[in-house]
């Protein structure tokens, strides 16, 4: 039988790529670059599955031009990109990976806050600078982590993840899963009080978003948001970038209505350098790299192969997003 040909839309880690290889013909986009439509289209037309990233979008003209597709998998727990619906009116299954990137996550969550509330990065730029003349009782004053209150939003694996770690910090913990309705009454996980969406961000030092981008959330942090939260309150984003209005962002931090913002995802990505975010001194951006361990993105590869795999076999995909095309 003659091995089905896959797409595969960028260089993931040889663990991934090498599971593949052994099974399919890959079509490979070779450039560290965000793959062309054109290119997908055009190879796509062959092709049994595809292995994509969170930078590609798989929506109906790409799922009309594919009529021997059998799954789509993402290297990705988030799934946004994709047009999961078109996918399931199909019968095509779609794999994501959740799990393993979950305490990577929380980990950098916790490094971000850590890094805006502590001015690490701005007092690392001041030395390369060379702006260090002395010690000084009033340099990069920052707010501390014990004692304070975080606040998540979303509180799925990577949000709970990230409330073990402030517990560690001592810190008090408020949560809320649904930004729209009201907690269960005295609902409780480990010394984390669940309070409604408006409460988080009146009450704490810090927010951390950890929710999927979808209709409801996005700019589920606009200007009203902004301006309910404190204005010394340090908002860190490692979910989506499209979860914050960017331009309220930029506004509120200018005005003061907040402190700091610590971004690992914008809207757009990359931010354009024209953005005013990208200006704003109180605003810490790096280039999506939450889950960026060697280890994880390592398992995140493999788990995407095995869920293309999967589908190509016709077997129930490890990490399905919609099982419904199963029912
Ligand atoms: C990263 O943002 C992911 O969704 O895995």
């Amino acid at each position: 039988m003659s091995k089905p040909l896959v797409l595969v839309t960028r260089q993931i880690p040889d663990a991934g790529l090498d599971l593949l290889r052994g099974q399919c013909h890959v079509a490979l986009w070779e450039e560290d670059s965000v793959v062309p439509r054109d290119w997908v289209l055009e190879h796509i037309r062959e092709a049994s599955g595809v292995l994509c990233l969170l930078t590609d979008t798989i929506d109906r003209g790409v799922l009309d031009a594919a009529p021997s597709l059998k799954v789509v998998s993402t290297m990705a727990v988030g799934f946004d990109n994709i047009a999961v619906n078109e996918c399931s009116k199909r019968g095509i299954p779609v794999g994501h990976t959740p799990g393993v990137l979950t305490e990577t996550t929380a980990d950098f969550s916790f490094a971000l806050l850590m890094a805006a509330a502590r001015r690490i990065v701005d007092g690392a730029r001041y030395v390369k600078e060379g702006h260090w003349k002395t010690w000084s009782p009033t340099l990069f004053l920052g707010q501390d982590m014990s004692g304070a209150t975080l606040g998540i939003v979303g509180f799925g694996r990577i949000g709970q993840a990230v409330a073990r770690r402030a517990k560690g910090f001592g810190m008090r913990v408020l949560a809320c899963r649904s930004t729209t309705q009201a907690p269960t009454q005295g609902e409780a996980h480990d010394d984390v009080e669940f309070v409604d969406f408006p409460t988080v961000l009146t009450e704490s030092d810090f927010v951390s978003l950890h929710v999927p981008l979808t209709q409801e959330t996005h700019h589920l942090i606009g200007k009203s948001e902004l301006a309910r939260m404190k204005n010394s309150a340090i908002l860190v984003n490692t979910s989506r970038g499209s979860v914050i209005d960017s331009q309220a962002l930029a506004l509120a931090l200018a005005v003061g209505d907040i402190t700091y913002a610590a971004l690992d995802v914008t809207d757009p990505e990359p931010v354009p350098l024209e953005h005013p975010l990208f200006h704003e001194p109180h605003c810490l951006i790096v280039p999506h790299i939450a889950s960026a361990s060697f280890a994880t993105r390592g398992k995140m590869s493999v788990m995407a192969a095995e869920n293309l795999l999967a589908g190509l076999h016709g077997k129930r995909l490890p990490f399905v997003v919609n099982p419904e095309v199963y029912a």
